[in-house]
């Protein structure tokens, strides 16, 4: 059987040694739990879905579907990576849903952040349960959920997508096979499964995505700023050596304006907040000492690529006072 919680006595997985024993029992589980039914898996690509694919895949092959659904919240290129890594390279069964509008209707005006949320998850199943509806046989819905999730769930202290119930009457048992482990631990399995690095040391995204870093209502041109400038910091870090070494980095781009000049012109623009974090296991995080020429380099880039931006802000809060996120 599956452990439903972790084991107080758990040994934290720092080892492909312990990774394998982990993967060899997961494996086992599965095939128990899964037989020679079907599984559907939301594929984000991020760290946590993209394991519970590579685990899958081994358990359970060509039984497993993987839906992306690209709900217009997903950062610069990824849902052109998701479809080249899975489906080009990996030859999984992909199936690539574009729901942004869908998305963003339902979330127009929308203010409280565990609303959003809400609307996002929701929306979220719904569209799997549409894909599934569509395919014959599915039993399963596998999801990336991981420890910190349930924990901060079962705290009240936000609400996370993948801990959400399924509609009434679609019948679908779950299946999270890394529902155990701290994200550093997923990280270790994911190596041992022979997932690339890239992929595996990649940073974590969550599943409300730019969502959660539009902080209150969603509008498509603030969206669209938040997009551009994490595109920009990520091609930044990277190229300065820091992606891989920084745990999480982004931008959020707050709902209010300031005033600016520009060309001996009066403007009224948003601030890009950059946020860039280090930790082991997202419950505490301790900011990144980002070299102050790149900092330089950062705002004039942000302030002239990204429209409607003026400012650029470095947050300097660790956790706590502050979350990682802003919602
Ligand atoms: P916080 O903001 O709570 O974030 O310090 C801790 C880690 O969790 C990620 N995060 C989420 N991941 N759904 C997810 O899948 C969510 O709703 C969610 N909220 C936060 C966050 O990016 C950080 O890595």
């Amino acid at each position: 059987m599956a452990e439903e919680r972790r084991p107080d006595n758990m040994t934290r997985i720092t080892t492909r040694e312990l990774a394998d024993e982990f993967i060899e029992k997961q494996i086992s589980d599965l095939r128990d739990q899964i037989g020679d039914k079907k599984v559907l898996l939301a594929l984000s690509g991020g760290v946590d879905s993209s394991v519970v694919a590579a685990m899958l895949i081994k358990a359970v092959g060509d039984q497993l579907t993987c839906v992306h659904v690209n709900h217009g919240l997903l950062r610069k290129g990824e849902p052109e990576q998701v479809i080249e890594v899975f489906r080009d390279q990996m030859k999984a069964n992909l199936i690539y849903v574009d729901a942004t509008d869908r998305f963003l209707d339902k979330l127009a005006g929308v203010t409280d952040p565990e609303e959003k949320r809400k609307i996002i998850g929701g929306e979220f199943i719904e569209v799997f349960a549409e894909e599934a509806r569509k395919l014959d046989g599915i039993e399963f819905l596998a999801q990336g959920t991981i420890w910190p999730d349930i924990l901060e769930s079962e705290k009240g202290i936000k609400a996370h997508h993948n801990a959400g119930g399924l509609p009434e009457d679609m019948k679908f048992d779950l299946v999270e096979p890394v529902k155990i482990l701290f994200k550093d631990e997923v990280r270790v399995v994911g190596e041992a499964l022979g997932l690339p690095s890239n992929m595996v040391y990649r940073q974590p995204f969550p599943g409300p995505g730019l969502g959660v870093r539009c902080p209150g209502a969603i509008t498509r041109d603030r969206l669209e700023a938040v997009r551009e400038a994490d595109a920009i910091l990520r091609e930044e870090f990277a190229k300065n050596g820091l992606e891989g070494k920084v745990w999480q980095y982004f931008t959020v781009v707050p709902d209010f304006k300031s005033t600016g000049i520009r060309d001996g012109q009066r403007t009224f623009e948003w601030p890009v907040i950059i946020r860039a974090v280090n930790t082991t296991d997202a419950m505490t995080a301790e900011v990144e000492d980002i070299p102050f020429e790149l900092m330089k380099h950062l705002v004039a880039r942000i302030t002239s690529e990204v429209k409607g931006v003026n400012r650029v802000l470095y947050d300097f809060t660790p956790k706590p006072s502050a979350t990682i996120e802003y919602e």
